[in-house]
């Protein structure tokens, strides 16, 4: 197992973008705090200092690299797997890869490539809030903490290493051909939602079927049932609140 414990840095995505090339395959490293954390489209991840898992996992495997949009909502799973170890119920994975609890985000995934002549290595970026009592600010979804679900602390070591080994466990049994899709399937949170998005820059009311075995989303709009990747869609609830 190889952790990397940073006390500061600017993002653990940014750290491993600039060192993979002198580190294995699962590398992990974490940091107490990130001074310019990134989130998906271009958003920061603001998190309190010491208080949250903030960390990415570097994949070089090639078998692995291929297989990124199974990746990134298995990386979800397993937080959805360790978060139900520490007793929290109602997760639930909001395509392509939050993790939700009821209908607040607990964690956010950013998965990055490296390309030169070809794919180098993934990174796969999470931030989990932990032990962080309150948020302040505007969020374009509501966030919520294990602190706030379970009323008391959580340990942060402790909770570093079962999200690691979970993360290996579950990469390891996917290279060896195991099938999640119906773990995957059964903790679908826009499963049978029906909401307005923007789809492919077009406004749209949508009927989400569900995450499809190829980890695209199914949808129905328009009378016609497409399947759409990450970033081809926007939703938002006829409220204009984002889910
Ligand atoms: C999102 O929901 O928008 C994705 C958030 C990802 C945040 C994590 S924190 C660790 C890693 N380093 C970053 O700069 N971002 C990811």
């Amino acid at each position: 197992m190889k952790i990397i414990d940073l006390v500061t840095v600017d993002s653990t995505n940014t750290y491993l973008k600039n060192n993979y090339q002198h580190l294995e395959d699962m590398t992990f490293v974490c940091a107490k705090y990130q001074t310019a954390g990134r989130g998906r489209g271009n958003r920061q991840w603001l998190a309190e200092e010491g208080k949250n898992l903030t960390f990415s996992v570097l994949i070089r495997d090639e078998d692995l690299i291929g297989r990124y949009k199974m990746l990134s909502v298995l990386s979800a799973l397993s937080i959805l797997k360790v978060l139900q170890k520490y007793g929290i119920s109602d997760v639930s994975i909001k395509w392509p890869n939050d993790v939700y609890v009821r209908d607040e985000k607990i964690a956010g995934i950013l998965l990055e490539s490296v390309s030169r002549e070809s794919l180098e290595c993934l990174i796969i970026g999470i931030g989990l809030n932990v032990n962080q009592k309150s948020f302040q600010g505007e969020f374009l979804h509501q966030p919520v903490s294990m602190f706030q679900l379970l009323g008391q602390e959580t340990d942060l070591d402790n909770l570093k290493k079962d999200v690691y080994q979970q993360l290996a466990d579950c990469f390891s049994l996917l290279k060896q051909g195991h099938d999640f899709y119906r773990q995957i399937a059964e903790n679908d949170y826009l499963k049978g939602r029906k909401a307005f998005g923007e789809v492919r820059g077009k406004e749209m009311e949508v009927e989400v079927i569900g995450i499809d075995e190829d980890c695209s989303l199914k949808i129905i709009c328009e009378n016609r049932i497409m399947n759409i990747e990450s970033g081809e869609i926007t939703f938002h609830l006829s409220s204009g609140r984002n889910i």
